[in-house]
C-alpha cells in the first residue's frame, strides 16, 4: 500500500453556499488557480462559458455531459435534448475545442446564438453532420420570437477575436514564406510525416509554444482541371472577376460535396437522378455511397449533368484553414516556424484521394513560396508559468510537436523543471521522430525521462500508455510534486484511452477509489495543470 498522503482537495467555497455542485466546484478550481504559485489557472471552454453567462441566466445549469469528442453526433444531441439552443448548438460541435473555427466550441455556438457570427459551416471536425444539424438549430432560432431567443447570450469571445491585427485569426492571414521540408521517416515506414520549415521575417509573426499554426493551403492543379474539364468549362472562364481555375484552386474546397451542390444538381436534372439528388442533399443515403462523395466524384455520379460554373462555384463550401501545432520555439529559433505533419493519401474506388492541406506542405508547395497563415493562439495549452514546475508530456505520432516546442523553449530559456516525455509510434527502427535532438536532449539532462512505446516492433500492440503503467510509481510521484501532464495526438482514442490509464495510476499509486482518482483528475484539468491539443 503507498503512503504517499494525496495533496489536500481545496475547497474554497463552503458546501453551504448558494451554488450547485458544479458551480461550487468550479468556483474552488478559478480561487485555487488565482492562489496557487502558477497564477491563474487557464479557463477551460466551461469556464470560460460560466464567466460570460453568469450562473446560468437562462436556467441552464452550465453542465455539458455532451463534451466528449468520442461521442457520436446523436447521442450527443439526446444529451443535450430539452437544454437552451445555445447548448444543443455546442452538443451539434464535434467537442475538440481545436480551434479550427476561431472559437472553442461552446464560444462557436454562443455566437451563432448572439447573431455574431453567421457562418454554420466553420466546425471542420464536425463536418456535414455538424453543419447539418446547426441548419436545423439555427431554422429554429430563426423562427423563435425575439423575446425568446436567448436573451442570456452575451456576444461570445472567439478563442482568436477577430481582430484588426494581422497574422492573429483566420479572417486575417499574413504571408509566411516556406522554406524546407524534411521527411522524418525512414525507410521500411508505413507513414509519411515531414518536418516543415517556415521562415516568418517577413511579416513579422511571433508566437509562443503551444499555439498553432493556421495554413490556407490550395488545391491540387490536376484535379481542378477534372474538375473544369467536367463542367465542360475552360480554365479562363470568368467567375467572380477571377478565372474558374484560379476560384477551384484558391477559394472552395473540393473535398466533401456539400448538401448545396447535391440541391442544385437536383434544381437542373429530372427525374430519377432528381429524386436522388434532392435524398444526397438530405443527408440521405440511397447509394450506400454518400461519405465517399468528393466534389468530383459527385459531377461523376451525376455525369450528364453540367452545372453553369457560377451556380457550380456559389454551391461549393469555402476552403477551410488547415492548424498544425507548432513544433519550434521563438526563443530558440526567432523568425522560423516548424510544424510536424502526416500526409492523408488514401484511394476511393480507382481514384487517390488527397489531404489538402498535409499534401500541400508535402509536395506541392516549393521552397520560396508564400503561404497565407496566421497564428491560432493556444487557450489552456501552455508550459507551466513557473519555469521549474516539472512537465510530463504524452505525443505519440505527430502528438510530439508541441512538445518538442516546449522541450526546445526550455532549453533557450534555461528553465530547470524536470520534462518528461512519453512518444510512441509505429516502429523504432523508422518512426522514432527527432531521435537524434531527443537523444542529445536526454544526454544533455534537459530531457529528464525519454519513454517509448512502439506499436509494431512486436506481436502485440504496445501502446504509450501500456509504457505509463509500467512506470506509473514514478508518474504519481511527478504528479505529487505539481508536475503538469500533457496530452497531444489523436482525439478519437488515443486521448482518452491515455486519460484511462492516468485515473488507474492515480488509483493505484495515490491509494484512491476510481471515482476519487477521476475527480483527482479533473481537479487537474480545473488547476489548468492537465492540458491537451487533441485533434
Ligand atoms: C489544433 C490542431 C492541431 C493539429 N496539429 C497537427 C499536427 O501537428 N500534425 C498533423 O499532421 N496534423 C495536425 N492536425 C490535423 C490537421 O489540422 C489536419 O486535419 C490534417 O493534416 C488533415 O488535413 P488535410 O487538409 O491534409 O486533409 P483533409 O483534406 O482535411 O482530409 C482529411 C479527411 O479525409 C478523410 N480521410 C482521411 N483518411 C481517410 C481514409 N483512410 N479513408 C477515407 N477517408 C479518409 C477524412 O474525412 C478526414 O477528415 C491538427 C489539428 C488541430 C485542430
Ligand atoms: N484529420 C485527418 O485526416 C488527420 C490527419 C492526420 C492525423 N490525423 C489523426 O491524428 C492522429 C495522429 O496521427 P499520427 O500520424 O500522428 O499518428 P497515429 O496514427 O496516431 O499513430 C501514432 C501511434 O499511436 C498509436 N495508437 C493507435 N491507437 C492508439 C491508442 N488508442 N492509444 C495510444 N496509441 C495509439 C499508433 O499505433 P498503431 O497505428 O500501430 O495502432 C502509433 O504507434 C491519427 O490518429 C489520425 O486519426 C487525422
Amino acid at each position: 500500500m503507498n503512503q504517499m498522503t494525496p495533496p489536500p482537495k481545496i475547497e474554497i467555497i463552503p458546501a453551504s453556499a448558494p451554488f450547485s455542485e458544479a458551480q461550487r466546484s468550479w468556483l474552488n478550481g478559478f480561487f485555487a488557480g488565482l492562489l496557487s504559485s502558477d497564477g491563474p489557472a487557464p479557463l477551460s471552454a466551461e469556464q470560460g462559458a460560466a464567466v460570460l453567462h453568469g450562473p446560468s441566466g437562462d436556467g441552464d445549469d452550465g453542465e455539458a455531459p455532451w463534451h466528449d469528442q468520442t461521442l457520436p453526433i446523436a447521442e450527443r444531441m439526446k444529451l443535450a435534448d430539452g437544454r437552451p439552443l445555445r447548448r444543443r448548438m455546442m452538443a451539434a460541435m464535434a467537442q475538440q475545442d481545436c480551434g479550427q473555427c476561431g472559437y472553442n466550441c461552446n464560444d462557436y455556438s454562443d455566437a451563432i446564438v448572439s447573431k455574431a457570427e453567421a457562418r454554420l459551416n466553420l466546425c471542420v471536425p464536425g463536418g456535414k453532420e455538424t453543419a447539418r444539424m446547426l441548419k436545423a438549430l439555427n431554422e429554429e432560432l430563426e423562427k423563435a420570437p425575439a423575446a425568446s431567443a436567448d436573451a442570456s447570450v452575451t456576444p461570445a469571445v472567439p478563442a482568436a477575436p477577430i481582430t484588426a491585427e494581422p497574422g492573429r485569426s483566420r479572417d486575417n492571414p499574413v504571408a509566411a514564406t516556406f522554406v524546407s521540408r524534411r521527411l522524418l521517416n525512414k525507410p521500411g515506414s508505413e507513414k509519411e510525416t515531414w518536418h516543415i520549415d517556415f521562415d516568418l521575417g517577413g511579416c513579422g509573426l511571433d508566437y509562443v509554444v503551444g499555439d498553432s499554426f493556421g495554413i490556407f493551403a490550395r488545391n491540387e492543379l490536376g484535379l481542378v482541371d477534372e474538375i473544369i474539364a467536367i463542367l465542360g468549362a475552360s480554365h479562363t472562364t470568368e467567375v467572380n472577376g477571377k478565372t474558374l481555375r484560379a476560384v477551384l484552386t484558391d477559394d472552395v474546397s473540393l473535398a466533401p460535396a456539400p448538401d448545396s451542390l447535391f440541391e442544385l444538381i437536383s434544381f437542373i436534372t429530372g427525374g430519377a437522378q432528381r429524386e436522388k439528388a434532392r435524398a444526397l442533399a438530405q443527408g440521405e443515403d440511397p447509394d450506400g455511397d454518400a461519405a465517399t462523395l468528393d466534389v468530383m466524384a459527385a459531377l461523376q455520379k451525376f455525369s450528364g449533368v453540367r452545372p453553369h460554373p457560377e451556380a457550380f462555384v456559389e454551391a461549393l463550401e469555402p476552403l477551410q484553414p488547415r492548424l498544425y501545432s507548432i513544433s519550434s520555439s521563438h526563443n530558440a529559433t526567432p523568425g522560423n516556424l516548424s510544424l510536424t505533419v502526416d500526409c492523408v493519401r488514401y484511394v476511393v474506388g480507382k481514384r487517390k484521394r488527397l489531404g489538402l492541406a498535409s499534401t500541400f506542405l508535402a509536395e506541392r508547395i516549393k521552397p520560396g513560396d508564400s503561404v497565407k497563415v496566421y497564428v491560432q493562439k493556444a487557450h489552456g495549452f501552455a508550459l507551466p508559468q513557473d519555469p521549474k514546475t516539472p512537465i510530463i508530456m504524452i505525443g505519440p505520432g505527430t502528438g510530439i510537436a508541441p512538445f518538442r516546442a516546449f522541450l526546445l523553449d526550455r532549453k533557450a530559456t534555461g528553465a530547470p523543471g524536470k520534462n518528461w516525455l512519453f512518444f510512441g509510434h509505429q516502429r523504432s527502427s523508422c518512426d522514432f521522430f527527432y531521435s537524434d535532438e531527443l537523444n542529445g536532449l536526454k544526454t544533455s539532462g534537459l530531457l529528464t525521462r525519454l519513454s517509448l512505446a512502439w506499436s509494431r516492433d512486436g506481436d502485440k500492440k504496445f501502446y504509450v500508455q501500456d509504457r505509463m503503467r509500467e512506470v506509473g510509481r514514478e508518474l504519481w510521484t511527478w504528479l505529487a510534486e505539481g508536475a503538469h501532464l500533457y496530452i497531444c495526438g489523436d482525439a478519437k482514442r488515443m486521448a482518452k484511452d491515455v486519460e484511462r490509464a492516468l485515473v488507474d495510476i492515480v488509483a493505484q499509486f495515490g491509494a484512491r477509489t476510481t471515482d476519487e482518482a477521476v475527480s483527482f483528475i479533473g481537479e487537474l484539468k480545473k488547476k489548468g495543470r492537465f492540458q491537451q491539443d487533441v485533434y
